[in-house]
């Protein structure tokens, strides 16, 4: 494991962009796994100048996205789907078959989990998984739990984690209880997984995952066993260590 401190958000952006650009240009058919959320934002940001500067081309990659929530596809605002290609998809040159994310839209769980597990295991490893954490110490949507799970599944969110997303809906009771999620598996099978940790808010998750025993009661401790993580970090996230 190397952590980068970094000073503040933009610089742990920036740092974050320079790592998947570097992965893009060493193998430009990369599978990227692509996070959602506020963290990765500026990340993504860096991504489309380098790109809008004809410094990099997105048009071999392939990307699989973290998560999904049940129930709502690319036609929803809050989705996930319009989150990515809003922030990025658009104003880069990946192909938009080559863009995938959970299908919420499939209200058959059983059939939506298999196909994305399907997917993953044709596309996969995963060169680059860039991962956040929640404030609980979830990675993806795997909410602390009494046990790990390996593969894509629905689960049910817990109330710190719709309090935590409520900002991106106008009511509370508008986000969703329910998302499908990668399982633990292509995590730790990524050949290069990136989490990146951003605000004070996120100190405690971030300093018990990495220090603490690993238990699914905090979901990213079992990073701890990936064979190559890089986490990014700000000052704020890592103020506990
Ligand atoms: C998003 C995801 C989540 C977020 C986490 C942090 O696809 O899988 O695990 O990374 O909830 O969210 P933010 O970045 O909004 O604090």
């Amino acid at each position: 494991m190397k952590i980068i401190p970094v000073a503040n958000y933009e610089e742990m952006s920036a740092r974050a962009a320079e790592i998947l650009l570097e992965q893009v240009r060493s193998k430009p058919d990369s599978v990227l796994g692509l996070a959602t959320g506020s963290t990765p934002v500026g990340t993504y940001q860096h991504m489309v100048a380098a790109y809008q500067q004809g410094k990099i081309s997105f048009a071999h990659c392939r990307s699989i996205n973290l998560d999904e929530y049940v129930g709502l596809g690319p036609g929803d605002t809050a989705s996930y789907h319009y989150f990515m290609w809003h922030n990025l998809f658009h104003h880069i040159d990946i192909r938009p078959e080559n863009a995938h994310l959970p299908d919420g839209k499939n209200l058959d769980a059983q059939d939506a989990c298999t196909r994305y597990d399907q997917l993953v295991s044709d596309l996969g490893p995963i060169d680059l998984q860039v991962l956040g954490i929640g404030s609980n110490g979830h990675i993806a949507f795997n909410e602390p739990s009494d046990h790990f799970v390996a593969d894509t599944h629905i689960v049910d969110l817990t109330d710190g984690t719709i309090n935590d997303n409520q900002r991106f809906f106008a009511r509370r009771e508008d986000v969703p209880t329910q998302a499908y999620t990668l399982g633990m598996r292509p995590i730790l099978n990524a050949k290069l997984a990136l989490l990146l940790v951003t605000g004070p808010g996120k100190a405690e998750a971030l300093h018990r995952s990495l220090t603490g025993p690993i238990t699914p009661a905090v979901p990213a401790s079992i990073l701890q066993l990936h064979d190559n993580l890089i986490v990014i970090a700000d000052q704020a996230a890592l103020s506990k260590f």
